[in-house]
């Protein structure tokens, strides 16, 4: 059965150009609820940690570069099938491809520069999660 939490991080880019307000709407619009959140900031290793499953890809340099260029927001979400669902709102990862209304295609930049994360899998969204938060900050 699906799992009823995800994970996801609003983006430099996207924090930078000040709409983290806005996507935080979006987020709360389409029926998740806000179980954890903070302001926070990777270090390059941090950032290498996170996306360590991506280490072999041409892009991991530039990836944690970027994630620990400045501020990101991070939070865990609870919605039914939240994995899924949460996709659905953020859109294709390359924001040419995301679709019309979804998060990344209103505010992403680029592929890298793409606005917002969201966990893949029911498994990830915990260990990602608690990547950023303790235990009774989840409850
Ligand atoms: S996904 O979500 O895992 O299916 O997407 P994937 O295409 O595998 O990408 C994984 C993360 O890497 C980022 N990415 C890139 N960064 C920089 N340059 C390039 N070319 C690039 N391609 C993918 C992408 O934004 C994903 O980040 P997260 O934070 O997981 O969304």
């Amino acid at each position: 059965m699906a799992g009823n939490r995800t994970f996801t991080m609003i983006k430099p880019d996207a924090v930078g150009a000040g709409n983290t307000g806005a996507i935080i709407k979006m987020i709360e619009e389409a029926g998740f609820k806000i179980i954890a959140m903070k302001k926070t900031y990777m270090s390059k290793e941090r950032a290498g940690q996170f996306y360590e499953v991506h280490k072999e890809r041409p892009f991991y340099n530039d990836l944690t570069t970027y994630m620990s260029s400045s501020a990101i927001v991070p939070m865990i979400l609870e919605k039914d099938n939240a994995v899924e669902d949460f996709r659905k709102l953020i859109g294709a990862t390359n924001p040419k491809e995301a679709a019309e209304g979804t998060i990344r295609a209103l505010f992403a930049e680029s592929i890298e520069a793409n606005a917002i994360h969201g966990s893949d899998s029911d498994e990830n969204a915990q260990i990602e999660g608690s990547f950023f938060f303790s235990r009774v900050e989840q409850f």
